[in-house]
């Protein structure tokens, strides 16, 4: 009985996606409403843990296989501890990516079956779609360039070390889009952040029926 409303953020690296979904929690805030905002894996004890053996990308072996059901996994527990409770009391979850980036990480781009992945998240997640979905697009040259990304390989189990791999995210994250145009609004993230912020708020506003 879900009565609050469910925003996620995707998009590739240095799509800035991360400091919009803030801003976006900050503005919300400071207008009395109640935000909850998440961030994938993480956002619960156990979450945290698994968060922990996805960073270590560099020492611990982990198939993608193993990736869809540990990202699945903290996510089954933050939809249970922590999303469906807030929904249910009316708040507004923001969340720092959700399935979608299972389906174009370990799907698209590391070749997992898509329908094995649908099955998990149905079970990781039941039927709980966000209402929106915000994907930050932008070409890969200018994101990798952004994050300075090859500099740091942080996350480089999930970042293989060709652009290839993320041309495939940009495009499997598109192809998203463009199968539920109701669901995903695609922003220009190539473009200044003040800009980009304000065509979020003006869809939000028109969900919450505020004016903008
Ligand atoms: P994130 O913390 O959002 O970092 P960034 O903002 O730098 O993208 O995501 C970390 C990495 O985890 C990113 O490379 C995408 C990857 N990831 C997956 O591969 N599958 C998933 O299901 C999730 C949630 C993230």
């Amino acid at each position: 009985m879900k009565r609050g409303l469910f925003l996620s953020f995707e998009g590739g690296e240095g799509s800035g996606k991360s400091l919009q979904a803030r801003g976006l929690a900050d503005a919300l805030t400071e207008r009395g409403r109640d935000v909850v905002l998440t961030r994938e894996p993480g956002g619960t004890a156990a979450g945290e843990r698994i968060r922990d053996i996805l960073l270590h990308a560099r020492e611990i072996p982990l198939s993608p296989e193993a990736q869809v059901l540990l990202f699945s996994s903290a996510r089954a527990q933050l939809v249970r501890e922590v999303i469906h409770p807030a929904l249910e009391a009316g708040k507004i979850v923001i969340a720092d990516r959700f399935f979608d980036s299972t389906v174009v990480y370990q799907g698209h781009a590391h070749g997992v079956s898509l329908q094995a992945i649908r099955e998990v998240t149905a079970l990781a997640v039941g039927t709980l779609v966000p209402d929106r979905t915000f994907l930050l697009d932008l070409p890969v040259e200018v994101g990798l360039a952004r994050s300075g990304w090859a500099a740091e390989a942080r996350w480089d189990r999930f970042e293989a070390d060709a652009t290839d791999f993320h041309v495939r995210v940009r495009d499997a994250y598109l192809r998203l889009a463009a199968a539920e145009p109701r669901r995903f609004v695609v922003i220009a993230a190539d473009r200044d952040e003040a800009v980009i912020a304000k065509d979020i708020r003006r869809e939000v506003d028109a969900l919450l029926g505020a004016p903008a």
